[in-house]
């Protein structure tokens, strides 16, 4: 909920801008660490991508989660935010040698490894650096993860993971790689998934999966399963925060762990998303024949999520209650697809007023771009008693 405090600290602001509710993250972060304490073997990586601005990882840092990270520049943002080489994962379909090298001088804790052929470069890159690579293999278990198909990645046609039949070379390639440490069992199949029914498709699967590690005689310290817990963007206000016991609960249950084994989970969305709002400013008012549009001043640049997922987001008016119409609400890019919402019921709205897209805070401000120049201008954060600039 944008509070009628925080809207008048908006008013008045250059648009368009993100703004974070950093007392919504320390909830949000709150009661992820009250569902870990009841599962004292779990760990959470926090998956930068999602979000990477300074503020919020510290916060998430100090939370005492671990980070996710798909690219050396995501790794070295991990490290200036204060977390350790040891709480750093990297995982990705295509690092580069130049990322694994900086992996490897770091000393990162994990490799989530996706593919034989990789497995091969970060052992010789880690041998030429007189270095041990501790590795995860990402497996692809072909499973439907029921979310958009553009941010499915556990299916046998995506280019995630390693295929179920590539296994025993891949053991073949780790037995005869002295500077490889296999420590564990990856995969992540999906984005916004809220049925958590594939959750627990995703464990029987698993859990045929380890024993057949088990049957080659090998013992893994950790699985891994990834992220994926999806967030109520229809009504952020009333799901604000996530039910993140029930769903370590499901894993608890039904994912089959030795004794000592580690269960990592790499939440990205279900951490920031709820706690970003995109704030921008109605340029003009246009009445259409067939439609009423609100012509705003962010576009696709700065959320790209409807045109590229054709994505949902809440929409309110913080300026305006009277009355009722519907608007399509679109920013000033010359593309049809750049558009926040369709038909969208507003109180009337003027010039003028201010806009929030709603739970954009996970890719939101990390997808933006600067086509046709444009420029976003530095976020704003609530920090429960006013406004702070990062
Ligand atoms: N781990 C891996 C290996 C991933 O690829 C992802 C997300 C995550 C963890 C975190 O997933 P989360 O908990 O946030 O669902 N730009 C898209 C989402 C792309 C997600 C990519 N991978 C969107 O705006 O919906």
């Amino acid at each position: 909920m944008i509070s009628q405090e925080q809207i008048q600290t908006l008013e008045g602001q250059q648009t368009p801008f993100y703004f974070y509710d950093l007392t919504l993250l320390d909830g949000t972060l709150e009661a992820l660490n009250a569902a870990l304490k009841t599962h004292p073997d779990f760990r959470v990586h926090y998956a930068m991508k999602a979000n990477v601005n300074r503020p919020i990882l510290e916060r998430i840092h100090q939370a005492g989660l671990g980070a996710d990270c798909v690219s050396g520049g995501e790794i070295a943002r991990a490290l200036e935010s204060g977390f350790t080489p040891a709480e750093v994962v990297f995982a990705g379909v295509g690092k580069s040698d130049a990322e694994i090298t900086f992996g490897l001088e770091k000393g990162i804790f994990c490799f989530n490894v996706e593919s034989v052929q990789e497995l091969s470069v970060i052992a010789d890159l880690a041998a030429s650096h007189n270095k041990t690579a501790t590795i995860a293999l990402r497996l692809n278990p072909n499973l439907d993860a029921g979310t958009h198909h553009y941010i499915s990645t556990g299916k046998v046609e995506n280019k995630f993971g390693i295929p179920v039949a590539d296994l025993d070379a891949a053991l073949e390639t780790i037995k005869a790689s002295p500077s490889l440490h296999l420590a564990g069992l990856h995969t992540h199949i999906g984005s916004q998934i809220t049925d958590l029914g594939v959750f627990e498709r995703l464990c029987q699967k698993y859990n045929g999966i380890v024993s057949w590690f088990e049957d080659q005689g090998v013992r893994l310290e950790h699985l891994n399963v990834g992220g994926g817990l999806g967030i109520d963007y229809r009504d952020p206000d009333s799901h604000a925060i996530c039910d993140f016991q029930t769903y370590f609960d499901l894993f608890g249950r039904y994912l089959g762990r030795r004794e000592g084994q580690l269960l990592h989970f790499e939440l990205g969305r279900a951490i920031v998303g709820q706690c970003g709002n995109l704030i921008t400013q109605v340029l003009y008012t246009k009445h259409g024949e067939q439609k009423s549009f609100a012509i705003v001043d962010a576009g696709m640049t700065e959320l790209i999520r409807p045109a590229l997922y054709q994505a949902y987001h809440h929409i309110e008016n913080l300026s305006a209650t009277e009355g009722l119409r519907k608007y399509d609400v679109v920013g000033p890019v010359c593309e049809s697809s750049d558009f926040f919402g369709k038909d969208v019921p507003l109180p009337e709205t003027n010039r003028g007023d201010l806009i929030a897209v709603r739970s954009a805070g996970a890719y939101g401000e990390v997808m933006t771009s600067h086509y046709n120049l444009r420029q976003i201008r530095p976020a704003m954060y609530w920090d429960g008693s006013g406004i702070v600039e990062e």
